[in-house]
């Protein structure tokens, strides 16, 4: 499941670079999140190409081992193990040995925890597929697929890029996307399957500052129910959960420091909760698990009496 969970992780800039040399020194950054999970003895993929979105045949392409690969930063030569600590961004630089072709070349970097942050050249489905083969080497099936990794980000929408936007799009929904690809053709295959993908009642009753957020829990309802129709007389339930307010994550500690309003003491769970209404709802529970049933009222106060609605969110959520 760590596996699972991590495996949206990681960091490359893809850049322009020009090269008529035959050795071509390549940087990209990375952040501590986004490597810790990527596994010693894995290997990164270097390839270039001549247009930006990196679709056309790539001109070349070098595989490098993670433990090649050098921090020029603030680690001089770094070997990633298990649970090294990592500063939370560094660069790390390659050499490409043999690159012949002249003009602007962009680079695509895929392997296993490696998802572009920005930049043309975004692969990262082969590295989660590259996961859910090796769960199904190591253990002949995969039973549950749990989408749980988001960030939130609070702001006003004045102060909010495209950037910012796509983020939090690409990890809350990408992500999961990605990983339910991924794990549908074994899951189908086996005639059965779980997939629990983790929302927020903020995406079915949005609140002012979590636009982005808000929409890509959005987002995950509606592919999530969309599917679940399809994949249901095969064997494979999809579920979406509504974990109420579980105050000791680090999603809930950093809302408090932001000093965000707290939800509602009917609407507080805690993670072991959680965890038993999830493990109750696998074989039993319907489409959503809402652990905090409390909060179910709110889309329907929004349809029956609008008004009163949202004169109540702009009393209780204070704007960013
Ligand atoms: N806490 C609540 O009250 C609440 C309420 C409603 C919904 N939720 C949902 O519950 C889920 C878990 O959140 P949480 O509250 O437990 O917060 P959390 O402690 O911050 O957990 C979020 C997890 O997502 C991972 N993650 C973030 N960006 C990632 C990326 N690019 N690639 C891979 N993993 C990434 C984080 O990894 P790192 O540990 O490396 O940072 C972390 O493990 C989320 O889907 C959230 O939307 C939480």
């Amino acid at each position: 499941m760590r596996l699972l969970k991590r495996s949206l992780l990681a960091a490359l800039l893809a850049l322009p670079c020009l090269a008529r040399a035959a050795d071509l020194p390549v940087r990209y950054t990375v952040q501590e999140k986004q490597l810790k999970a990527a596994i010693a003895g894995t290997s990164l993929t270097f390839e270039l190409f001549r247009d930006p979105a990196c679709t056309t045949t790539a001109v070349h392409s070098t595989s490098v081992l993670i433990e090649n690969v050098t921090f020029i930063t603030k680690i001089k030569q770094f070997t990633p193990k298990g649970d090294t600590k990592l500063p939370s961004t560094d660069e790390l630089a390659v050499t490409l040995s043999g690159v012949s072709a002249g003009g602007n070349l962009y680079l695509k970097v895929t392997g296993t925890g490696v998802v572009p942050v920005g930049g043309a050249c975004q692969a990262q489905a082969a590295a989660v597929s590259e996961v859910v083969q090796r769960i199904v080497s190591r253990h002949g099936r995969l039973d549950i697929l749990v989408n749980n990794a988001a960030v939130e980000e609070r702001r006003s929408i004045l102060a909010t890029t495209l950037e910012d936007v796509e983020r939090v799009m690409r990890i809350n929904f990408g992500g999961m996307v990605n990983c339910t690809l991924a794990a549908l053709p074994i899951m189908v295959r086996q005639g059965f399957g779980r997939i629990v993908n983790v929302s927020s009642a903020v995406g079915r009753s949005p609140v002012p500052g979590e636009a982005a957020y808000g929409a890509s829990k959005a987002a995950m309802i509606a592919f999530s129910e969309s599917i679940s129709y399809e994949l249901e007389p095969r064997g494979v339930r999809v579920q979406v959960l509504f974990p109420g307010y579980v105050a000791t994550t680090g999603m809930a500690r950093q809302a408090r420091r932001d000093g965000q309003a707290l939800p509602p003491r009917w609407v507080h769970r805690t993670a072991e909760q959680v965890s038993r209404a999830v493990l109750r709802a696998l074989d039993a529970g319907g489409f959503e698990i809402n652990v905090a049933p409390l909060e179910t009222l709110a889309p329907i106060v929004r349809a029956v009496a609008p008004k009163i609605y949202r004169r109540a969110i702009v009393r209780t959520q204070p704007l960013p």
